[in-house]
């Protein structure tokens, strides 16, 4: 997994928690820099829009929230090709967003809601559940992408709100039944997503999801390749709990000043294995 970017001031936040919440009492480590390192004031910066269509297909997006994970997603989105709109509670937060990435339009919750094949909920977890109850009835037959990280500081560290035994995603999919929602992009920071074309040690960003739609997941799947990212598949909506649980376990160990993918060696790299 990437390292997140350095802190961003003491009212910015944009830690994986979010801006809300755990967001304001998260810091990554001060040891956390290298060559992905992005500085940003207030929101993130977002790259010069130049739209490149990767595959010809694009996609209707509506972004539910207006704060860091939509103006990165979203921007990136908005780069791959695909026509995205930005949907907030406040209609001018939603309108500069969309003004920052480029997108095609803006709106409120409901508008966004209305407008995607694919729907983002970017908004703190602990709304997320509630929020797309009340937008339920139009989010039938759409692909929800649940990007949220359900993570609270606690004295024994960072753990899930969510008690790990069950998910917001699954949560998401009781509150709205009819919607087909799909874990996935929780795992990096929200700084990775205004590069250009995500690389690291030579290989694409891989992002993990999950759901129980196979439409869906083509759809998301899709979407990740779009990005010049490669998808990894995960299974069914029931393991979206461990999509939570790994973010909770790495931005743990960040904000320990540690680097969590270097806990993931492939087997292949070890040559003095029993069997060889
Ligand atoms: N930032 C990251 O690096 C990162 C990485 C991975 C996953 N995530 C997850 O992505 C989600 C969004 O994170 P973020 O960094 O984009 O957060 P953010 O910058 O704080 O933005 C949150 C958005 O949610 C909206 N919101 C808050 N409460 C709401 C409510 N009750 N009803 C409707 N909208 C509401 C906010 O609107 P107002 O402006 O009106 O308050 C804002 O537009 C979080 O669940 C987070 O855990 C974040």
């Amino acid at each position: 997994m990437p390292a997140p970017a350095p802190g961003r001031g003491p009212t910015s936040g944009g830690e994986l928690g979010g801006r809300q919440g755990v967001g304001a009492r998260l810091r990554p480590h001060p040891a956390l820099s290298g060559a992905h390192r992005v500085v940003c004031v207030g929101l993130p910066k977002v790259p010069v829009i130049t739209k490149v269509s990767q595959d010809g297909s694009t996609m209707r997006i509506g972004i539910l929230g207006t704060g860091g994970m939509a103006t990165t997603l979203g921007g990136a989105w908005v780069r791959a090709g695909h026509d995205v709109l930005v949907g907030g509670r406040d209609r001018a937060a939603a309108q500069a967003t969309a003004g920052r990435i480029g997108a095609a339009g803006h709106g409120t919750l409901a508008d966004a809601a209305a407008y995607g094949d694919v729907v983002l909920a970017a908004v703190p977890a602990d709304v997320a559940p509630e929020l797309v109850k009340g937008v339920a009835d139009v989010l039938g037959g759409r692909t929800v992408i649940d990007c949220t990280n359900p993570v609270v500081p606690t004295d024994d560290g960072l753990m899930l709100s969510t008690g790990g035994t069950t998910s917001i995603a699954l949560r998401m999919a009781e509150a709205a039944p009819d919607a087909h929602v799909v874990k996935a992009f929780n795992l990096c920071h929200d700084s990775i997503w205004t590069l250009p074309r995500p690389a690291f040690e030579g290989a694409p960003l891989a992002v993990p999801y999950c759901g129980d739609d196979p439409g869906a997941l083509d759809r998301t799947a899709a979407l990740i390749t779009s990005m010049g990212c490669t998808p990894i598949p995960c299974g069914g909506l029931a393991r979206a709990v461990y999509v939570e649980a790994t973010a909770a376990l790495a931005i743990g160990i960040w904000m320990n000043g540690a680097e969590p993918r270097f806990a993931f060696p492939v087997p292949m790299a070890a040559p003095g294995t029993p069997a060889s």
